[in-house]
């Protein structure tokens, strides 16, 4: 029997087990072992039912991604048709889903007459995550199982449900007592259909998988939904194959589902949400760190000042459930910083989202103190200190006196010298960086900023930890801005200068929220705060090597106080959160620039775009040249993770792959030569992508 499959015959029963670590992913070699695994037990007179497996206790994550988008993903058995196969023998099939059945693997159970899991398995159609829908009959007979509705659901939120809900939705018919009772439970429950006689496969529950759907329901819906999907394709994939499933018989449905999952896989959208996937995974990854390195074992954490963003850094903790202690310097900000923590639990304990007993467990976890002497145990510091070095030098010349030796010493600065933070203390081994985003009990993008001299383990036990609570940690070298804050400045500065040129703020913005951007980047300043913008830019003057000639409408804004929402005017005028554009803006952006002597002119979508967007790649690129990322697919997740770039393009550096680098370089050398002195002085292409594109090369890479 082929390596990939286990194959036993146990009085009467074939037991089959999936064995393609680590996750059973269903690429054509396993699909084909499958298939004649399969057939074996279906021809042989000794077996009466089939069990399948994963022989590896976890059933399977699905379709092999990776084949995607090459011929391997629809090689002889392709995955529907294997399934189809499944479903047309006269054997009963049970299904003993181990730890997870996602995508293609929980279609692969569909196809079997019966199914057991066990305590905790996940059960999900995750597709929609990779710009997929469920391609091997998942949208056609799940709606069948458990209705239109509840599938529809599922299949659009991506996320698995858990065994119970599982059972209780039908999908599963049993969720065995243990894990390790689970095959043995497989058998029983095989033996039992047999001694019933039950056919191969019962009836489905819902023979009209819409019934009791209004007939204009899916009109509805999608007339609801299609704002926040914005110009994602596959959620009305799904609703279409849903439709499908609801007006036509079985084997027309799937025909259409095929149709419709080739038309996916074939999209820019699906390839970017891949790119994404695997991204997701490289990241953890350092190239100089082995995959054994002993790690620092982080049992108690502490965090260095107690305002929004340091009482958000210290609830991830407790989320995870890792005890945090904060540190104030007086009474009164400390007892604000907790109530806020706590007022932060209690909303979602409203919202439904917390159990009232974990908001008990996770403010236990937290504790408060003014005294340093309290830090002398703790494994990890995390500094959240007012962002200015002397103030955060003056906290590390402290920790490096009261911590105990091994601790790990991070600063969460935004924009700061992590190397010169290192320095004062006398350990720079011990000191990292590490950039959580606002609101950092929410942000998934966690920037990791690795100093000159960061010890190995110590960025080996934060990339971990990262994880562990929940974060996505992307490892940065030291400059001004570290990966996402640096290429913001350059993206900022073209839309400045465009409102300098004649574009109105609207204007900009709405290009990139038409790019499907959750926001634009003058209405994200204006959130962020054009004083805090202002402040770090005056803090940093010669790392930014700015012209008088875009700053000039930041610092005018600042000097008239409008410091954007919570001032209720910046680049536009806010009503609650209900944004207008102000005139007085405009009006503004004409005196500054006939002072500066920048032409006004009509200014179109296409330029607003490409001046936006390839000064942003072009920063992407130098940081890859410079090392300061380890590789271009980290600067994409930086951005989608933290910036609101739509994964559904992949971040920056996959959307200029789309796009053709030859075209991004040919733009900025186009606006090198037409803006005049600010053109010479910006548009200068970095040199890793003029050299890929001499090379011929179409993805980014250090070359
Ligand atoms: N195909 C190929 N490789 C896969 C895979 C898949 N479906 N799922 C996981 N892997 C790989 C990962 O890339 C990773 O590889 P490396 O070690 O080389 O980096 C390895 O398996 C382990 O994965 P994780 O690091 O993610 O491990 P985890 O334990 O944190 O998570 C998981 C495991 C929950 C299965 C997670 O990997 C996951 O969500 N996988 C994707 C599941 C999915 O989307 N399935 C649907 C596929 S599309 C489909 O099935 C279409 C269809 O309808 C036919």
């Amino acid at each position: 029997m082929n390596p990939l499959i286990h194959y036993h015959v146990d009085a009467e029963l074939a037991l089959i087990g999936l064995a393609r670590p680590p996750v059973n992913a269903l690429g054509q070699p396993l699909r084909a072992a499958l298939l004649e695994a399969c057939e074996q037990a279906q021809a042989d007179p000794a077996v009466r039912a089939i069990v399948l497996y994963g022989a590896n206790g976890l059933f399977s994550a699905g379709a092999d991604i990776s084949e995607f988008g090459t011929q391997a993903s629809c090689a002889a058995p392709d995955l529907p048709g294997l399934l189809q196969r499944l479903t047309s023998m006269d054997k009963p099939l049970v299904a003993a889903l181990g730890k997870l059945a996602l995508g293609g693997g929980l279609e692969l159970a569909l196809a079997c007459g019966y199914r057991i899991g066990e305590p905790g398995t996940r059960v999900g159609l995750p597709e929609i995550n990779l710009g997929l829908l469920p391609g091997a009959g998942g949208t056609q007979r799940l709606p069948r199982l458990i209705g239109a509705r509840q599938a529809l659901d599922l299949i659009l939120a991506g996320t698995p449900v858990n065994s119970e809900t599982a059972l209780r939705l039908g999908i599963l018919d049993r969720v065995a007592k243990h894990a390790d009772a689970l095959l043995d439970e497989a058998c029983a429950f095989a033996r039992e259909l047999l001694g019933d006689r039950a056919a191969a496969r019962p009836d489905v529950p819902y023979p009209d998988p819409a019934g009791g759907l209004p007939d204009d329901f899916f009109e509805h819906f999608l007339e609801a939904n299609a704002p926040r999907w914005k110009s994602r394709l596959a959620p009305r994939l799904v609703l279409d194959a849903l439709q499908a499933a609801c007006r036509w018989p079985l084997t027309e449905g799937l025909a259409h589902e095929q149709v419709l999952f080739k038309q996916a896989e074939d999209s820019r959208q699906s390839a970017a949400l891949r790119h994404v996937f695997f991204a997701e995974r490289e990241a953890a990854k350092v190239p100089w760190i082995e995959a054994d390195l002993p790690l620092r074992p982080i049992c108690k954490v502490a965090v260095i000042g107690a305002g929004t963003m340091g009482g958000g850094i210290a609830m991830n903790f407790a989320n995870a459930g890792i005890p945090v202690i904060l540190l104030e310097r007086q009474q009164d900000a400390l007892d604000r910083g907790i109530a806020q923590i706590n007022r932060n639990y209690a909303n979602s304990v409203k919202r439904g989202k917390l159990a009232p007993e974990q908001l008990e467990q996770r403010t236990t976890l937290i504790s408060g103190t003014l005294d340093y002497a309290d830090l002398r145990d703790v494994d990890l510091v995390i500094e959240a200190v007012f962002e200015k070095l002397e103030i955060k030098q003056e906290v590390f010349r402290t920790l490096d006196e009261v911590c105990k030796p091994g601790a790990i010493l991070a600063t969460n600065t935004s924009s700061l010298d992590v190397d010169r933070i290192a320095a004062v203390t006398s350990r720079p081994h011990d000191v990292i960086g590490l950039h959580f985003f606002s609101p950092a009990n929410v942000m998934r993008l966690l920037e990791v900023v690795n100093g000159r001299q960061t010890a190995a383990d110590v960025l080996a036990t934060t990339l971990k930890l990262g994880r562990t609570i929940g974060k996505l940690p992307v490892v940065s070298g030291v400059c001004f801005g570290f990966i996402g804050n640096r290429m913001l400045e350059p993206y900022a500065r073209e839309a400045h200068r465009l409102v300098l040129e004649g574009a109105s703020p609207a204007q900009v913005d709405n290009v990139l929220t038409g790019l499907d951007l959750n926001m634009g980047v003058l209405s994200m300043l204006d959130l962020a705060g054009i004083d805090v913008n202002f402040l770090v830019r005056d803090a940093n003057r010669t790392a930014i090597n700015h012209d008088d000639s875009y700053c000039r409408l930041g610092d005018e804004l600042y000097a008239l106080g409008r410091y954007g929402q919570k001032t209720g005017r910046g680049f536009y005028l806010y009503d609650d959160r209900e944004r207008q554009e102000d005139y007085e803006v405009i009006a503004l952006a004409e005196r500054l620039a006939g002072e500066l002597h920048i032409p006004r002119r009509p200014i179109d979508a296409q330029e607003i775009h490409d001046r936006c967007l390839f000064m942003l790649i072009n920063e992407g690129i130098q940081l890859l040249d410079e090392g300061i990322a380890l590789r271009a697919s980290d600067i994409d997740l930086v951005w989608i993770n933290g910036y609101g770039f739509p994964a559904h393009l992949g971040g920056p550096m996959h959307y200029a792959e789309q796009l053709g680098l030859d075209k991004v370089l040919r733009g900025i050398e186009h606006y090198r030569q037409t803006l005049g002195a600010y053109g010479e002085m910006w548009f200068q292409p970095a040199p890793l992508l003029a050299r890929l594109v001499a090379a011929g090369k179409t993805r980014i890479e250090r070359f």
